[in-house]
């Protein structure tokens, strides 16, 4: 699909005047990271990510028909039951980036009403869920207006429209693993949209264990818009993105095949090449904290002197996402409550596994 498919034509509004839709949408954590890209968040390199099942942001969004349509885009935003002037202008840009695909956005004024399942400082990137969550309302409005649209559509244009919001965000649409970004090995994948990953995957991986440990909670040091333009002129950049589509390569194999070994080699040097390029760029950035590397160095111990498959990734931050096969639950778990909490803020953590995607929650 092209992004001219994306573009609604010959609508009627006369049997939509207002209403209200909810979608509960989850977050991702990506196992091949998507760092880099170009206009109109345009990926730089194909990723792969698990969808989540806990961490997730609903939103309700009320609509009601201007009676004169003005230049101006007219909403309120309520997050956790309190009114926010300081998240409009992100949404406002949302809305402009999508209004030629959504192009009766202007017809009506609307309330955003949003809560994540999450602590808003927990450090958990909301613009995923949350970009994913209010795309999925307007789609839904798209759908009232034109009932005749698949399924496939539907889910392909709310990865479309969530991706122009925040491009992980086009991950969060369905579940457990997706792919976004064009990757010749992967059938109907594309820079535009997410895809679940076609290929039939091992039973290990099913449910697959992520228990964020939450090191530091404070402010992003880094705008991803910040970060990924950090990539324009990265000495490493094009070795980066010819690497991640080789991990692609690798972890479409090892999704089908089952070889955990493969998959914790894979995941972890992700996880530190993407903070390797941020250390690496002009101007540099650490965004691990001393307890990152503690809890790390602790993961990689307790790997070497038992037969887990345990392992880490991160985010552009401080917290490690512990991953590892649901057969592993208990072990797992009376490792982290002895050994891994006391390094994190509060001894704060969240428990999630790998899930099936959004869910309309009206
Ligand atoms: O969606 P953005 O623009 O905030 O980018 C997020 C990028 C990482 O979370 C660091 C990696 C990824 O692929 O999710």
């Amino acid at each position: 699909m092209t992004e001219k498919d994306f573009i609604l034509k010959d609508f009627d509004l006369s049997g939509l005047t207002s209403g209200s839709f909810s979608w509960q949408s989850p977050s991702n954590i990506a196992l091949v990271k998507y760092w880099g890209k170009s206009d109109p968040q345009i990926p730089k390199n194909p990723s792969i990510s698990f969808t989540l099942n806990n961490c997730h942001t609903l939103t309700t969004l009320e609509f009601k028909k201007k009676d004169k349509v003005s230049d101006d885009f007219e909403f309120e935003v309520i997050f956790e039951g309190k009114k926010r002037e300081d998240f409009k202008p992100k949404i406002e840009k949302f809305f402009k980036r999508i209004e030629r695909y959504i192009p009766f956005i202007r017809n009506y004024s609307y309330v955003i009403n949003t809560e994540n399942s999450f602590p808003h400082s927990s450090g958990i990137a909301s613009s995923a869920s949350g970009m994913s969550a209010l795309a999925l309302c307007l789609i839904n409005m798209e759908k009232e207006i034109n009932p005749e649209i698949t399924k496939e559509y539907f889910n392909r244009k709310a990865s479309f429209l969530a991706r122009l919001g925040s491009g992980s965000a086009a991950r969060s649409i369905e579940g457990e693993i997706v792919v976004w970004g064009e990757h010749r090995e992967i059938p109907e994948s594309s820079d535009l949209y997410g895809i679940r990953f076609p290929f039939d995957v091992h039973p290990v991986f099913k449910n697959y264990q992520d228990t964020i440990l939450l090191v530091d909670k404070g402010q992003k040091q880094v705008s991803s818009t910040l970060g990924h333009n950090l990539m324009i002129d990265h000495p490493f950049s094009k070795q980066r993105f010819d690497q991640a589509r080789k991990n692609i390569s690798a972890l479409t194999n090892i999704l089908q095949e089952g070889n955990l070994k493969n998959f914790v080699k894979l995941v972890e040097s992700e996880a530190l090449t993407l903070h390797a390029m941020m250390m690496t760029s002009d101007p540099d950035f650490i965004l691990m904290k001393p307890n990152t590397l503690e809890i790390i160095q602790r993961i990689r111990e307790y790997r070497s002197q038992t037969e887990s498959d345990i392992c880490f990734t991160l985010d552009a931050g401080a917290n490690v996402h512990v991953l590892f096969p649901e057969r592993e639950k208990e072990n797992v778990n009376t490792f982290i409550n002895s050994n891994l909490l006391a390094f994190c803020q509060k001894k704060q953590y969240i428990c999630d596994q790998a899930g099936k995607g959004a869910k309309k929650a009206n």
